[in-house]
């Protein structure tokens, strides 16, 4: 009974200091269809897997890229509704140590109340002050117009699941897409898993800290009412206002040639 009671000690304490930041998506899988994350062709070279977590829960998954400063995905369930609410700018502390607290902070409360320097936060991620007065938008990979609670739509002004992306693509023709395309789209869907990624450009904004994406890319796989399942896909230019519609599988070619890989498969291989 007592090694019973010392493994139960001893697993929980594993499990406690399990972080957001870890070197899988294991602790997550949910925001995946079927459990199952893009495969290692995304990667990039200094890569960190984040649950995000807000209030203890988890709402989305993003593979940032701690060189480049930017996401290359993030993974969600689309919960669309349609509402105002308040949120709040956060960058994710685990990028900065493995010790510090699993949940999104505003950078105020990191040097407040960690005593952590604007300088050691801006290491390993991008902060607003790179986005301001570079005439980039900050531009949501997953969009908080794709969820339907105050927290659930708060969670993604964290900066790690932000691109600099072109203004009047982010206001028009994206907005556009991830407000019509994907509820027309949608309609017939019981659960709709996306995963919305930026294809790494050659260039930064003006400070040189953040890469300035070439491209921004979504792909949506449904299980119907039906239970069928659907898939649709599309990619924009981060230099104009235009988004191209396609199918899951051009998608996935678009960005092997982008990548410059074989296969870049985005879902499980039962998702058409
Ligand atoms: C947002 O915050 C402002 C100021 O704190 C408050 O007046 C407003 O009611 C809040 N709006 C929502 C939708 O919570
Ligand atoms: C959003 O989340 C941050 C991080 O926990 C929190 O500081 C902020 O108060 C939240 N904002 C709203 C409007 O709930
Ligand atoms: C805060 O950090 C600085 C630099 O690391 C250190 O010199 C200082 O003593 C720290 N202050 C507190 C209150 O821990
Ligand atoms: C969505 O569907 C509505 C009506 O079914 C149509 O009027 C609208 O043009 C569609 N929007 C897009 C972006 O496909
Ligand atoms: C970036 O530079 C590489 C190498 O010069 C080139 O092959 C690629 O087309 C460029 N990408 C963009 C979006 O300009
Ligand atoms: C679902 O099934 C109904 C009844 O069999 C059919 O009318 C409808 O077209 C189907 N919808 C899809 C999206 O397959
Ligand atoms: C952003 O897109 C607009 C509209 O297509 C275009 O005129 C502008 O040159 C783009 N800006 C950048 C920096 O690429």
């Amino acid at each position: 009974m007592l090694w019973l009671l010392l493994l139960q000690v001893w697993v929980s304490c594993l499990w406690l200091g399990h972080g957001e930041v870890v070197n899988s998506f294991a602790s997550c899988p949910q925001f995946f269809y079927s459990n199952t994350p893009p495969d290692a062709a995304i990667k990039p070279q200094n890569p960190a897997w984040i649950c995000q977590t807000l209030k203890g829960e988890r709402f989305f998954a993003t593979l940032y890229d701690k060189d480049r400063r930017i996401p290359m995905y993030s993974a969600y369930k689309y919960e669309p509704a349609r509402f105002s609410t308040n949120h709040t700018w956060t960058v994710e502390p685990q990028l900065i140590r493995s010790n510090l607290p699993k949940e999104m902070q505003t950078v105020q409360t990191l040097e407040r109340q960690y005593n952590i320097s604007k300088a050691e936060i801006m290491q390993s991620q991008a902060v607003n002050a790179d986005y301001e007065k570079s005439g980039w938008d900050r531009g949501h990979l997953n969009p908080n117009g794709h969820h339907d609670t105050p927290d659930s739509r708060n969670v993604t002004y964290t900066l790690t699941n932000i691109v600099p992306m072109n203004a009047t693509l982010n206001r028009k023709a994206w907005r556009n897409y991830e407000q019509q395309t994907m509820a027309n789209k949608s309609k017939d869907c019981q659960t709709t898993y996306v995963i919305v990624g930026a294809v790494p450009g050659n260039s930064s904004l003006p400070n040189g800290r953040v890469n300035v994406p070439s491209h921004i890319w979504s792909g949506a796989c449904c299980k119907t009412k039906n239970n069928t399942m659907s898939a649709w896909a599309a990619i924009a230019r981060n230099d104009q206002n235009q988004v191209d519609e396609l199918t899951l599988g051009q998608l996935e070619k678009r960005l092997a040639k982008l990548y410059g890989m074989k296969k870049v498969p985005l879902f499980h291989s039962s998702c058409p």
